[in-house]
């Protein structure tokens, strides 16, 4: 049985919502709009099967023709997918996976990242090639037409004009600087982070309300909007769940369905809980629909589509404003720098593998919110302390490819728990969805050993060695990072709290 195969006409961007109940100007909540519509009836018309006229939205995406399967359930036929940051990291890796799947996919991008990293004196050191080469060698690999705009998302005149050629049915949206580091470096840093993200997003959610207000918006959030509660208390999906309730002065109060509490660790951080209020009353006000995907730090450079032809790659940069600390680590053992863990390296935090933050997107592409609905999904596969993962990167760096790694601790220039407990829930992608986490971490590492270790890429790496070392403080301060130790792996225990990940309701803690 497929994850959406019940899903309905409801769900469907290409259902134009008709008749009777006037939805995106009533202002009202869910509940009276479903009384209304039991009452009162609902219509549909279908934009792929005119024919019809209009009709109760009950036709299941399993009955429906427009709708076929496929390994991550069924997906609309040529789905009309717009990608706002098509050139990045993840935004490449995604438009080629999908377009293999038989998306219609455009995208837009400004080159803000290219030009950040070229500003850190940096470049992404697996060789990328310029978009118009990405999109010629697409084609001859895959057979693929990918269709590309180079524009600003701020400049919401041609945006406007480019979603109404388009007509998306869905629009992920990964456009924003994604750098907390980079946020923080001074105040022109903070200020183009939160004017990009949070500026950005607003405008493009109102031309969404009007150019294709259907549309399955996916919006890119981050687990680091949560912080890290020192009480334990649960990290749920970005609601309470139904049965959460707030004992006060000997009451009790519900919290079902409350936004969680976000406690966000940068500048960037925040752009990205702005956002989240932002999407979350554009679905309310407008009958938006909308996938908050509160994502985990993704490591990798690993799909098949990326993998088939060097001028494919997606980007993989390793300084300290844009590296993630996974592809960080790899590097850093590569460059032969120890592996440069913050403070006691106790910090817990959530991962994924590119190749499977890959297919939780499919996943939510093909499962549509209804209209109005704001959804949220921590995408995560693992929790891991950072100096574990120091642990298992020399390890595979050492007896898979015959690299002496060491570790070492250094000052930590965030503003962030060392020591904390870490409860995540991240059930909806397994259990509602069908994801099923495929790429174990030392095998990726190891991929990442191997295309780092090519000689033209360890050139690459070499000439970008002194854009590793953190040096970016939270405080303010321009001072240098001091090592505190350095030690063989190994030779650590590992302390503290336990990383505590819930998938399933039969983990038993709700
Ligand atoms: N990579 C991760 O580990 C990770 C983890 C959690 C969340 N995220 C989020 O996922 C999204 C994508 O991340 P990524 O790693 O691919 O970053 P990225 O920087 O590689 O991709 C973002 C792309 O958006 C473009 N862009 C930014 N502002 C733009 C604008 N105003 N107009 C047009 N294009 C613009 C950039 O040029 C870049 O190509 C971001 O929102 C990020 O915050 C990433």
């Amino acid at each position: 049985m497929q994850h959406n195969e019940e899903k309905t006409c409801w769900n469907c961007p290409a259902a134009l919502l008709k008749g009777n109940v006037d939805f995106r100007a009533c202002g009202q909540s869910i509940a009276v709009i479903q009384n209304k519509i039991s009452e009162e009836g609902l219509l549909i018309e279908c934009t792929r099967r005119p024919e019809l006229g209009m009709f109760e939205p009950s036709i299941t995406f399993e009955q429906c023709p427009e709708w076929r399967e496929t390994q991550y359930g069924y997906l609309l036929k040529e789905m009309r997918v717009m990608i706002l940051g098509i050139d990045g990291y993840l935004g490449w890796t995604l438009a080629l996976k999908i377009a293999k799947l038989g998306c219609r996919v455009s995208g837009i991008d400004n080159y803000l990242r290219r030009n950040a990293v070229a500003e850190k004196g940096s470049k992404s050191v697996v060789p990328i090639a310029d978009m118009e080469t990405r999109l010629k060698t697409a084609k001859e690999q895959h057979g693929v037409d990918i269709d590309f705009r180079e524009l600003d998302l701020l400049d919401r005149d041609e945006l406007a004009e480019y979603l109404r050629e388009v007509q998306p049915e869905a629009v992920v949206h990964y456009g924003e600087i994604p750098s907390a580091p980079y946020s923080m470096v001074d105040a022109e840093h903070a200020i183009r982070t939160q004017h990009n993200n949070t500026l950005g997003t607003l405008g493009v959610l109102f031309l969404i309300k009007e150019i294709c207000p259907e549309a399955n918006i996916l919006k890119l959030g981050t687990m680091g909007e949560y912080g890290t509660p020192l009480t334990g208390r649960p990290i749920f999906e970005g609601l309470f769940p139904a049965d959460a309730v707030l004992t006060w002065r000997g009451q009790e109060w519900s919290m079902g369905g409350e936004l969680t509490p976000r406690d966000p660790a940068s500048f960037y951080h925040v752009s990205k809980v702005q956002d989240t209020f932002n999407v979350y009353e554009a679905c309310k006000y407008w009958w938006l629909r909308s996938y908050d995907v509160m994502q985990g730090v993704i490591f990798g450079v690993h799909t098949e589509e990326v993998a088939a032809h060097p001028d494919l790659r997606t980007r993989l940069d390793v300084d300290e404003w844009f590296g993630t600390v996974i592809n960080r680590f790899v590097a850093q053992a590569v460059l032969g720098i120890p592996l440069t863990v913050y403070g006691s390296g106790e910090q817990i935090r959530g991962y994924l593998a590119l190749e499977d933050a890959m297919e939780c997107m499919v996943r939510l592409l093909s499962s549509p919110p209804e209209p109005g609905q704001y959804d949220v999904v921590n995408q995560l596969s693992q929790l891991y302390k950072v100096k574990e993962l120091a642990e298992i990167v020399a390890r595979v760096g050492s007896r898979r490819h015959g690299l002496t790694v060491r570790i070492q601790r250094v000052e930590n220039p965030r503003i962030e728990a060392d020591e904390h407990p870490f409860l995540v829930v991240a059930k909806k992608l397994r259990e509602n969805l069908g994801y099923q986490p495929k790429t174990p971490l030392e095998v990726e590492i190891d991929r990442m050993f191997t295309l780092l270790l090519q000689p033209r890429v360890r050139g690459r790496l070499e000439s970008v060695r002194d854009t590793v070392f953190p040096k970016t403080w939270w405080s303010g301060e321009h001072k240098e990072t001091m090592t505190l130790e350095v030690y063989e792996p190994g030779t650590h225990v590992m302390a503290g709290y336990s990383p505590d990940l819930v998938v399933s309701d039969h983990d038993g803690d709700e």
